[in-house]
């Protein structure tokens, strides 16, 4: 898939950060996947990060939405330390995940997906869809279809509105184009990008790292569960080492 160039004007600013990651370890019963793990989300920022299977990324994801309990480091939403809070308080503080898969309930109609999720955001709830399926006309079509019969790009867009619901400041979103053909790919991302357009926050995971990086303000090169390159994404794009490692030369 050809890279596009993302058009950039500002970049969000450098104050006080949205997410705030510091020296963060989690892991699996003895084995820590995340060891020392430090970075930032700047509000309305589009961060992706990227590295080899098993580096450690869903599990980063998961430690942040609280479903992964941290065993050392720091985790502040907005200035607010969040690290071990349960995940009702996380996402009542801003914070949606969207997992790779089992993200929409296959048995349940598009509508109902897209409203049970809601809960702390009940007021103006058929308002709220209404605009959110807006920027997935696709979805508006298929109200009453089962999610179970979606096809894998209209349940990713499905997983992406329901976070909507309950309009996050940051979207934790895990390889939302994995799986997909790629047209279907460029329109996930065209989505992603349109959403952090309108103000959100975004903590992208993704294999497609070619296209993650020309999509994001920054990014993370995540190796053994660090940190081990940051950057503008069109300057990780062109080094050399990273191209060589992730970006198939
Ligand atoms: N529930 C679990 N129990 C034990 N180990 C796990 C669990 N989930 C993940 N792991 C291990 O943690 C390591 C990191 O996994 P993780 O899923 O975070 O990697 P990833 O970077 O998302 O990889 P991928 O690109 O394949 O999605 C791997 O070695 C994996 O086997
Ligand atoms: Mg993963």
């Amino acid at each position: 898939m050809a890279p596009h160039t993302p058009q950039r004007s500002e970049r969000p600013g450098k104050a006080m950060p949205l997410l705030e990651v510091h020296d963060l370890f989690a892991g699996y019963g003895d084995n820590d996947i995340l060891r020392g793990l430090s970075l930032r989300v700047a509000a309305g920022e589009l961060v992706a990060v990227i590295g080899p299977n098993g580096a450690g990324k869903s599990t980063l994801l998961k430690t942040l939405a609280g479903l992964v309990r941290p065993r050392g480091g720091r985790i502040a939403l907005d200035g607010t330390d969040i690290t071990g809070a349960s995940t009702q308080r996380i996402v009542a503080s801003g914070l949606c995940y969207v997992p790779q898969e089992a993200n929409v309930f296959a048995s349940l109609s598009v509508w109902e997906n897209l409203t049970i999720g809601a809960w702390t955001a009940p007021r103006a709830l058929n308002e709220r869809a209404r605009t959110v399926v807006e920027l997935f006309p696709a979805l508006g079509q298929r109200k009453r279809a089962r999610a179970g019969t979606l096809s894998g790009g209209e349940r990713q867009m499905l997983a992406m509105a329901m976070a909507l619901m309950v309009e996050p400041r940051l979207l934790l979103l895990d390889e939302p184009s994995a799986g997909l053909a790629p047209a279907l790919q460029r329109l996930v991302f065209d989505r992603v990008r349109e959403i952090n357009a309108r103000g959100l926050g975004i903590l992208l995971v993704e294999q497609n790292a070619r296209e993650s990086l020309a999509l994001c303000h920054r990014a993370y090169v995540l190796a053994m569960g660090r940190v081990r390159a940051e950057g503008p994404g069109e300057v990780l794009h062109d080094d050399p080492e990273i191209r060589r490692l992730y970006l198939g030369g």
